[in-house]
Order: C-alpha cells, then sequence, then structure tokens
C-alpha cells in the first residue's frame, strides 16, 4: 500500500508546468479563494496536484486536477481526488469542470448539470465565465447524506 499524503502548496512554476502539459488552465491561479494541494507519493515525491475555489458559502470548485504523465494510470488520481473532495467543506456542493475527462469524475459520483441549471457563483467563475471552452462539461459531485 503505497504512503500518499495531501499537501497544500502554493502556486508555483512546477504547479503551472503539470497543469500545462496537461492542457488545463493557468491564466486564473492566484486568488485567496483558491488553495491547491499536491498529491505526494512517500517514495515518488509530487504525483500530483489539484484544487479547491470557493464560490459562494454554498459552492466550490474542484479544479486543477492533474496526475503528472508518468504516474497516470497508477491510481493516483483516485486518491487525489478522493482526498480533495474530503477537503472540500462538508455543506458546500463541489462542481467542477471538464473536458475530457467526465467518466473518470462519474465514477466518484459526479454527474453533468445543464450550464442553465449552475448556481451563478460557479458560471461567474473564471473557468466557467470565460477560459473554459463552453462544450465543457459541468458537474456536480452527489454526496451520500451525512
Ligand atoms: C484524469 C487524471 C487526473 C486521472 O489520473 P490517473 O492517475 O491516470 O487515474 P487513475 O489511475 O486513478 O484511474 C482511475 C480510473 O479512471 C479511469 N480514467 C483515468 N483517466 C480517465 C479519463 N480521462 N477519462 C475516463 N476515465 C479515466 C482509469 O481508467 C481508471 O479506471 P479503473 O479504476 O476502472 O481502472 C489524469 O489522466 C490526468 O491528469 N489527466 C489530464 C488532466 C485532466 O484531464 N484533468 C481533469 C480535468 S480538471
Amino acid at each position: 500500500m503505497r504512503e500518499l499524503t495531501l499537501e497544500p502548496v502554493p502556486v508555483s512554476n512546477e504547479l503551472k508546468a503539470a497543469l500545462t502539459c496537461a492542457g488545463l488552465l493557468t491564466d486564473d491561479l492566484e486568488g485567496t479563494d483558491r488553495t491547491y494541494f499536491a498529491l505526494v507519493d512517500v517514495d515518488s515525491g509530487v504525483v500530483g496536484y489539484s484544487g479547491i475555489e470557493t464560490c459562494d458559502e454554498d459552492s466550490v470548485l474542484l479544479r486543477s486536477v492533474v496526475v503528472i504523465p508518468e504516474f497516470q494510470a497508477q491510481g493516483y488520481g483516485r486518491r487525489l481526488v478522493d482526498l480533495t473532495i474530503a477537503r472540500a467543506p462538508v455543506a458546500a456542493d463541489v462542481y467542477l469542470a471538464t473536458t475530457s475527462a467526465a467518466r473518470f469524475f462519474e465514477s466518484f459520483g459526479f454527474t453533468p448539470v445543464d450550464r442553465d441549471k449552475a448556481p451563478k457563483a460557479i458560471l461567474s467563475t473564471r473557468q466557467l465565465s470565460g477560459l473554459c471552452p463552453a462544450s465543457a462539461t459541468i458537474m456536480k459531485l452527489n454526496r451520500p447524506p451525512t
């Protein structure tokens, strides 16, 4: 069993390089409402990154989810998303936008949401309002009742 930790990290060149390499956005990384994490394997070091953007008191955006290419398809992505969701406020709805990994996120309980049904706070993030293609799938996490 791998020993993995999720550690808060600042915006760094390493984070930007990982996102750029995956074709993910880097123009909107800065902001006090955004927290980024590195998934660290005790043997391999940083294997991926993720972020949470607080949109309002009811909703957060799971963003910047990336596993460094040499570590993909080894189960890190699953752990990265599980551990990051666990950092989101329990009362908040968790949304994301993806152009390529909707099926991956469905396996965590995310389901697609029509753009006109998504909350304004999510639609007005830079990811959704400008940077992310209109064709991106918006998804919401269906969490079991607590
Ligand atoms: C999507 C990503 C994070 C998955 O990371 P990973 O470490 O390769 O994923 P895992 O090894 O944990 O795979 C878990 C499962 O998801 C599946 N999967 C992985 N990437 C997938 C994708 N893009 N679409 C559909 N399914 C995917 C795997 O086949 C695996 O299925 P299994 O459990 O039935 O074997 C990684 O491929 C990546 O960084 N992609 C580029 C960036 C990106 O698209 N981020 C998401 C948008 S924010």
